[in-house]
């Protein structure tokens, strides 16, 4: 639990490195015209993933998801509001990078700049921050 806990805390910065990464490559590459594919994307979408299935593991072993506890801030955003949002911002992630793949043009960089811009803004919001005082550190 601990290890694990650790991997998932420290993997935020992969995540949102890469995330970064690719809305800064995916805006370049689109306004260049550009029609070659970049790696960073596909990176950026397995570093996400990696994260959602220690954070799967997570979920069934953490002490601060608890249903009975619901009305406590702390466990509803562990329990409900962390996971519910970097739900749907992997979703978008994957989105964008399976619409992509079928685009050709330019457009594929656009597709994924929308995609992964949105997930980033999502993440962003659902990290539990030192500052939101929800019992976490920035490691
Ligand atoms: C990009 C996606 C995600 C990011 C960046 C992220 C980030 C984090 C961070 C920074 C923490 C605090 C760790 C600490 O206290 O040191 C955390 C805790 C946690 N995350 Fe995530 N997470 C993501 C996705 C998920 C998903 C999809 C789930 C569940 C399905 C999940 C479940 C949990 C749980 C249960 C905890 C609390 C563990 C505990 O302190 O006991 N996370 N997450």
């Amino acid at each position: 639990m601990n290890i694990l806990l650790h991997a998932h805390s420290g993997l935020r910065y992969v995540v949102l490195g890469l995330l970064i990464a690719a809305v800064f490559i995916a805006y370049s590459n689109w306004r260049k015209g550009s029609r070659e594919d970049s790696k960073v994307y596909l990176f950026a979408l397995i570093a996400t993933h990696t994260q959602m299935l220690i954070g799967l593991i997570l979920y069934f072993m953490s002490p601060k998801v608890n249903f009975d506890l619901i009305s406590e801030k702390v466990f509803r955003f562990y329990s409900i509001e962390h996971v519910f949002m970097m739900l749907i911002a992997i979703v978008l992630i994957t989105l964008g990078r399976v619409r992509s793949k079928k685009l050709a043009g330019p457009e594929k960089h656009r597709t994924v700049l929308y995609f992964y811009a949105m997930a980033l803004i999502i993440i962003l919001a659902a990290i539990p921050w030192p500052f939101r005082n929800l019992g976490s550190g920035w490691f």
